[in-house]
C-alpha cells in the first residue's frame, strides 16, 4: 500500500462508523456511500444511489460485510429514511399483501427497536415505536393464520437476538390471548405493549454484549435489574396501568437466570422462586418468553425444539394452571403442526 493510500485508510477509519447492514433492508437505493471492510482495509463497495434489493444485500452478507460502514454524518439521514419508512407502513399496514405488509413491518419495527436501544431517551423514537407497535398488535390480532408465516420469514431476516426476541414473544402472546377469548382487544393490546417493551432495560449494556457468554459481575447485576430498568425507562412516557408496569417488573417469573437471561435453569426448578404464582398476565408473559427463546438460538447454544420447551412450560405452570397450559399447547399445534 503506498504512503498515501495508508493515509486515506487511517482518515476513513476516523470518519466512518459501523453499522449493520440490515439498517439497508427495505431501501430502494443507498442513500450514501457504504464502505465494507476487506483484509483489514475499508473499500467503497455501494455508492450513493445504487440500487439495491434484498439479493444485493444477501450477497454481501455471503462476502462477510454483515457490518458495513457509512460516514458518520449520514447515519442519522438513514435513520431518520427508515423511520419515516417504518412510519408509512405502520400507517397503511392493513392495506394490500398481509404477508407483505407484515414481513416489512416486523423488520422496520426491530431497525427502531435498535434505534431505541442506542438511545431509550429518545422521545421520538420511542413514539413511533409505541405507535407502530400498537398498529401491528391489532394487525396480528386480526389475523391469526398469517402468525406462522410471519414467524418463518421474520427469522430469516436473521435480526440480533436482543431485538428480535420481545417480538417473537409478544407475537406467541397475541396469538394464545384470541385463541383464550378472556379479553377485549384494548386489553389484549396493553398486554402486547407491555411484552413488547419489557426487555428495553437491556439497553443499558452495548449489544455485542449479548454474544458472550461471560459476562462481568457488574454486567450481570445490571442484566438481572433490566425489568426495573424498563419499567424506569418507560414509565411517565408510555400510556400503561400500574398493573401493567407490575407485570413487566415480574416478567421474569420463571428464570432464576445465570447463563441464557430467558431460559430458566432446571437444575433450581425445585426452588419456592421458580415456581411463584401470580397472575394469569404475568405468567403468560413469562412463559411466551421463555418458549421464544428456547425455540430460537443464540451465538453460545443450538435452539432448543418446541416440544422440549413446551414440556419445560408444563413443568413450569401445569400444577397452578392446567387449562392455560392446553391453551398454550393448542396455539403452538394450531400453529406449527398444522394437517
Ligand atoms: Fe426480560
Amino acid at each position: 500500500m503506498s504512503a498515501f493510500d495508508a493515509l486515506k485508510q487511517n482518515s476513513l477509519s476516523f470518519k466512518l462508523l459501523p453499522i449493520s447492514i440490515r439498517e439497508l433492508f427495505f431501501l430502494q437505493e443507498t442513500p450514501c456511500d457504504i464502505f465494507g471492510m476487506s483484509d483489514g482495509l475499508y473499500k467503497l463497495i455501494l455508492r450513493e444511489r445504487s440500487y439495491i434489493n434484498s439479493q444485493v444485500l444477501k450477497d454481501l452478507i455471503a462476502r462477510n460485510h454483515s457490518i458495513v460502514f457509512v460516514h458518520q454524518e449520514k447515519r442519522s439521514q438513514l435513520m431518520e429514511l427508515q423511520q419515516n419508512n417504518l412510519r408509512t407502513v405502520t400507517r397503511s399496514l392493513s392495506i394490500g399483501d398481509p404477508i407483505e405488509k407484515g414481513r416489512k413491518q416486523l423488520g422496520l419495527l426491530t431497525l427502531n427497536m435498535s434505534y431505541l436501544y442506542e438511545d431509550p431517551t429518545n422521545d421520538e423514537t420511542l413514539k413511533l415505536q409505541l405507535q407502530s407497535v400498537k398498529n401491528l398488535g391489532s394487525f396480528l390480532y386480526e389475523r391469526p393464520e398469517i402468525h406462522e408465516k410471519l414467524y418463518h420469514d421474520y427469522l430469516k431476516q436473521k435480526h440480533h437476538f436482543i431485538f428480535a426476541q420481545p417480538l417473537l414473544s409478544s407475537l406467541f402472546l397475541v396469538g394464545i390471548l384470541k385463541l383464550s377469548h378472556i379479553y377485549s382487544y384494548k386489553e389484549v393490546e396493553s398486554l402486547f405493549v407491555t411484552s413488547y417493551f419489557k426487555d428495553i432495560g437491556m439497553s443499558v449494556i452495548p449489544t455485542e454484549k449479548y454474544d458472550q457468554q461471560n459476562l462481568t459481575e457488574e454486567e450481570r447485576s445490571l442484566l438481572s435489574s433490566h425489568p426495573k430498568t424498563s419499567v424506569q425507562i418507560l414509565q411517565g412516557r408510555i400510556q400503561l396501568s400500574p398493573a401493567h408496569f407490575g407485570i413487566m417488573e415480574n416478567h421474569h417469573l420463571f428464570s432464576l437466570l445465570k447463563k441464557d437471561l430467558h431460559v430458566p435453569d432446571t437444575s433450581k426448578l425445585d426452588e419456592k422462586s421458580a415456581k411463584m404464582i401470580s397472575g394469569f398476565e404475568t405468567m403468560i408473559i413469562s412463559v411466551t418468553d421463555v418458549i421464544a427463546a428456547m425455540i430460537t438460538p443464540r451465538p453460545y447454544r443450538e435452539a432448543t425444539s418446541l416440544f422440549d420447551a413446551l414440556e419445560l412450560s408444563k413443568i413450569l405452570i401445569s400444577d397452578d394452571y392446567p387449562g392455560e397450559f392446553k391453551l398454550i399447547v393448542n396455539y403452538f399445534k394450531s400453529m406449527f403442526f398444522k394437517k
